[in-house]
């Protein structure tokens, strides 16, 4: 720390020392990317900026929308091939890297990553984002944010919360229940900011049930705060701010980017007038300094990087994460029958397709095609593009095929094994709007059905950001290759991975429906009057598919390599819950034994998932609740083991508004994806019963689940009580009567001379009056 920014050193010093104008100039950005400087109190400005998975550090003109060039920067692939990575440790290594860029471009605060769930496949950013799952997501944030801050420079987890659409993002409320928002949206925040402390949270544009995410005060203090224990800065995301005030309070410390000084004099003539207590301005400049201040050593010494060293990461990271999705015998690529057999198509491979429009767009420090990184393993095959990007200038739509190009790859595929690259237009999936639908564009798939007729073999390999279907396409491919966006290295990866040179190891971290009418979202997507309601509650992403059973073309999870492997020797160990069990406490552990049973390396990625069949309150029939990658060579096997705590087993419950586990059926099941689980099992669970206290208005039958109650109101019925509980004579009038309030009782003269005294007298002993 310089001796001009010694004042850093005691902040509350130095918040006593500033002016009321001073300190509301702190609560907003300078620019698009500066904090606000007080040169004369030693205090600097500090740079914060895009983005998730490469730095866009704007030289010139500023926006937040990708528009103006930025300074060189390694783009590894979108969170939507990271997520499929399923590799902790990748992840941990690429933060890393972002962290030493970032760092060595003096940014203080890198914005990402981003882990709003893919609540539909039409979401616009999906590509920005890990998962459908929040374990997964959390489980992949948390390092990459650890590798980011080991270098010193914060994050910043976003967009918190519920920001899953593009249309209508800045004003948009969704409306989600109390649990679904506990179980789905915010379990990776949690996750992320109690096990990795990333310096700051970013606020979402959107209302949450009609509150501002930026002027939420449950959201950002009391959830984020007081029960996760967040000690950061909250950012507002870049214009999210409604009622600036009402955000200060709220918990919003800092406004991005800069409003020109018009929330900041409204902050100070609040505190004028009296309607905003100064303490809660001190608290956010408080804040403002303590992130200034954590950054000075980094930028201090901004180091370097090596763009090399960095560009080989990018290359791992990418053939990490594509996704084998079919193959059918052809993949790995044979080399030594290659050159004469081989014809390369579609413009993809020339001009690749490898990161999403919008604010996380990076200017790459280099740039591989699968052509180039062909040509660099002195293959020179023959090529033809097939297809017209729309994004090339004065090129037609995608949509429309062009015949003299597609007549071009019949000829040069004919009789020949085709590799065809193919994938989303960039104007299909963007930040700032939602996708219409999940198709390839027409073109692509015209000219893969014609070249698949010619072709002796026929490979696909895709390049989007959110799935595409493929059910109507599939069957003309004998292997399908998933690169999602691969970042600058996605084509020498490519090449490598079809090659054989490196297996497949990606899992689908995203569920590929057939259709986009099976996904349950879509009966309330993207909303209407500005509401969005989520009234599939739990069930986004395999929690929806496999509840309601549709088949889907690929489930999550999947992913294939060039081996196979078996799974065997399933063993449950089970703890019972007592009044004493915390929620980190492990309950139950899961040992499976993995074995590589083909021919070649390869990587398994057992998962497990964990269902509660007969449980009192709604549950997907699975939840992935663990994972681990395992490197295996042919014959050899593995031993893994996954454990289980309190509060993986729990869910929230709405009455207590707290995390409870249930007794009862736990079914365990490990596999290879969510549909393909050989190792599962169904254990009896010991766990206090959750009861909810008795009262007048308790169904007949909730007062029967009661050991004692149950036949004290028996009793109390007389002769119509032996009509009721499991011994009745008759029982389908027990069961009418299960769902009867027991208040109903002694007015509609149920009970002989069951009275509404008697009633009380049960209360008085068992329950609530
Ligand atoms: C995006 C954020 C991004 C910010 C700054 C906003 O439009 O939603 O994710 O960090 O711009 O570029």
């Amino acid at each position: 720390m310089t001796a001009d920014t010694a004042g850093l050193h005691d902040i509350p010093r130095l918040v006593s020392e500033l002016s009321l104008e001073e300190k509301a100039s702190l609560c907003s950005g300078a620019d698009f990317w500066h904090t606000q400087a007080i040169e004369e109190l030693g205090i600097p400005a500090v740079m914060v900026t895009d983005g998730p998975h490469g730095l866009r550090k704007q030289v010139g003109s500023t926006d937040h929308l990708g528009l103006h060039q930025s300074v060189p920067a390694t783009c590894f692939p979108s969170a939507a091939g990271l997520g499929s990575s399923w590799d902790r440790d990748l992840l941990r290594r690429i933060g890393e890297a972002l962290g030493a860029e970032a760092r060595a471009n003096e940014v203080a605060v890198l914005l990402g990553p981003g882990v709003n769930m893919k609540r539909t496949p039409l979401c616009g950013r999906n590509f920005e984002y890990f998962s459908e799952d929040p374990y997964l997501a959390g489980e992949l944030a948390a390092p990459l944010v650890d590798g980011v801050q080991s270098h010193g420079v914060g994050t910043s987890l976003k967009h918190f919360a519920a920001n899953n659409q593009e249309s209508d993002r800045m004003r948009v409320s969704a409306d989600v229940d109390e649990r679904t928002l506990r179980e789905i949206y915010l379990p990776a925040f949690e996750k992320v900011i109690t096990r990795s402390r990333p310096w700051t949270v970013m606020c979402a544009y959107n209302k949450i049930n009609s509150t501002y995410a930026s002027q939420d005060p449950w959201l950002l203090t009391e959830v984020l705060r007081e029960e996760w224990g967040f000690d950061g800065l909250v950012v507002s995301d870049w214009g999210a701010v409604d009622n600036r005030v009402a955000g200060l309070v709220a918990g919003l410390d800092l406004e991005m980017p800069s409003s020109l000084g018009v929330n900041d004099a409204r902050i100070a003539e609040a505190v004028r007038a009296g309607e905003l207590d100064e303490a809660v301005l001190d608290r956010a400049v408080t804040r403002v300094l303590t992130l200034i201040a954590r950054s000075r050593a980094a930028m201090a010494d901004p180091g370097s990087f090596d763009a090399d060293v960095h560009h080989a990461l990018a290359h791992e990271a990418a053939t990490r994460t594509a996704v084998l999705l079919k193959n059918e015998g052809v993949l790995p690529l044979d080399a030594s029958t290659l050159t004469g057999d081989i014809a390369i198509i579609g413009e993809m491979a020339r001009t690749p397709r490898y990161q999403g429009a919008g604010s996380s767009q990076v200017n790459p420090t280099r740039l591989v095609s699968a052509l180039d990184a062909l040509t660099n393993h002195g293959l020179d095959l023959p090529f033809a593009p097939g297809y017209r990007l729309s994004e090339a200038a004065g090129a037609d739509g995608q949509d429309r095929t062009d015949a003299e190009l597609r007549d071009e790859a019949v000829e040069r595929a004919t009789g020949k094994t085709a590799v065809l690259f193919l994938g989303l237009p960039a104007l299909d999936e963007s930040e700032g709007y939602d996708r219409e639908h999940l198709d390839l564009p027409r073109s692509h798939r015209d000219l893969l059905a014609s070249v698949a007729e010619v072709a002796s073999r026929t490979v696909v390999v895709l390049a989007n950001g959110s799935v595409v279907t493929t059910v109507e396409w599939e069957h003309a491919a004998d292997a399908i290759l998933e690169l999602w966006l691969g970042g600058q290295a996605t084509g020498s990866a490519a090449v490598e991975l079809l090659l054989g040179a490196a297996a497949p190891s990606g899992r689908l971290a995203e569920s590929i429906p057939e259709r986009i009418e099976d996904v349950p979202a879509q009966l309330n997507f993207p909303g209407e009057n500005q509401i969005v309601r989520y009234g599939e509650g739990l069930y986004i992403g395999y929690r929806g598919l496999d509840a309601t059973r549709v088949p889907v073309s690929y489930p999550f999870g999947h992913g294939l390599t060039y081996t196979t492997f078996e799974y065997s020797d399933l063993e449950i160990d089970t703890t019972a819950v007592t009044d004493e069990t915390d929620e980190d406490d492990i309950l139950v552990v899961v040992g499976a034994t993995v074995s590589n049973t083909g021919g070649r390396d390869g990587v398994a990625v057992p998962q497990l998932y964990v269902g509660r069949p007969g449980s009192a309150v709604a549950r997907p029939p699975r939840e992935l609740r663990g994972f681990e990658r395992v490197e295996l060579s042919p014959g050899r096997s593995q031993r893994m083991e996954f454990v289980l705590t309190r509060r993986d087993l729990s869910h929230w419950d709405v009455a207590t508004h707290s995390w409870v586990v249930e007794p009862g059926a736990l079914e365990l099941s490990v596999g290879a994806s969510s549909r393909d689980l050989p190792l599962s099992t169904t254990v009896e669970f010991e766990a206090p019963m959750n009861r909810a206290p008795l009262t007048a208005y308790s169904t007949i039958g909730e007062w029967m689940e009661n050991p004692e109650a149950g036949p004290a109101l028996i009793q109390a019925m007389g002769d119509s009580g032996k009509m009721l509980g499991p011994n009745s004579p008759d029982p389908a009038i027990a069961a009418f009567f299960m769902s009867m309030p027991v208040v109903k009782a002694p007015l509609l003269g149920i009970g002989d001379t069951f009275t509404p005294d008697d009633l009380e007298a049960l209360l008085k002993r068992f329950g609530r009056s």
